[in-house]
């Protein structure tokens, strides 16, 4: 007899997870057997995903949703419950770097902006979907994708840097707060990985140039090369982590 998949009968939200990272975790969660939604403001990339996705064991269900308004929010995870069952996984994938440039040049709005998407939104969904894995007693994982911009500054990246170390904190808090109730925060670090988010990066020859020059791994990496440790961090393989962040950057701070 063959033993079940990892994430069998579990039910996963991945915000962002048509494309890019956000894509290549909904994917291995899928094909480790969880039910997977994956959301995000455009329904085409959704649909071709979900469509590609079709033969996996775990169901991958597209649903729009803007993350930075909260009333969509609360409708994706209202939407994921009624129509999966209650989340186990939740994965803050989506963000937004708009605002880069000269950290004097950093207006308001960007600020904002940046703000309410990359650490507001996984502030809300958290809101909206822990205590039902803590009154369920059933625990759950929270991954949120971070950056190693959160971890060292980043020149022209004031607000981005300022929101993925925000998020790490936050990743922190949530499991001091949660851990009692088996409820597990972690975050992943990414280095530079070839999506459409990080173009302006690996579309520069001198930047390349100087990342092959130094890295210890020295080329840039893929979403795939993410999912692994997503996949770990929800399921039961990492039943004693939580509060950690995990940097995937080729060893890029390493040295
Ligand atoms: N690529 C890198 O080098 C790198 C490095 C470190 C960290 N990261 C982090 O990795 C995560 C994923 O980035 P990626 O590189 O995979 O980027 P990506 O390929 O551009 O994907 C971004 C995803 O976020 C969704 N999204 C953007 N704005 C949204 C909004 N307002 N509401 C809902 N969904 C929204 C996009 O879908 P729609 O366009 O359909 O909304 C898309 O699915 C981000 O948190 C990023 O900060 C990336």
């Amino acid at each position: 007899m063959s033993s079940p998949l990892p994430l069998s009968g579990k039910v996963a939200l991945v915000t962002g997870g048509g494309r890019g990272i956000g894509k290549a975790i909904a994917h291995r969660l899928a094909s480790a057997g969880a039910n997977v939604v994956i959301a995000s403001r455009k329904l085409e990339h959704l649909e071709r995903t979900a469509a590609e996705f079709a033969s996996l064991p775990g169901r991958t269900l597209p649903m729009v949703c803007h993350a930075g308004r909260k009333e969509e929010l609360e409708r994706l995870v209202s939407l994921t419950t009624s129509q999966l069952g209650p989340i186990d996984i939740l994965v803050n994938n989506s963000a937004t770097n708009i605002g880069q440039g000269p950290a004097l040049e950093v207006t308001d709005e960007a600020f904002l902006k940046t703000t309410e998407l990359n650490v507001l939104a996984p502030l809300r969904l958290v809101r909206l979907i822990v205590p039902s894995m803590i009154a369920r007693g059933a625990g759950g994982s929270v991954i949120n994708i971070a950056s190693i911009a959160g971890l060292r500054p980043q020149r022209g990246g004031l607000v981005y840097s300022f929101t993925k170390a925000g998020l790490i904190m936050m990743t922190r808090v949530w499991a001091m707060e949660f851990g009692a109730h088996n409820v597990r925060v972690n975050a992943i670090c990414p280095g530079l990985i070839k999506t459409d988010f990080s173009e302006h990066f690996w579309n520069n020859p001198g930047y390349v140039a100087e990342l092959e020059r130094t890295q210890p791994i020295p080329r840039i990496g893929r979403p795939e090369e993410i999912a692994g440790i997503a996949l770990y961090l929800a399921s039961i393989e990492s039943s004693y982590v939580t509060g950690q962040c995990f940097t995937i950057d080729g060893g890029n701070t390493a040295v």
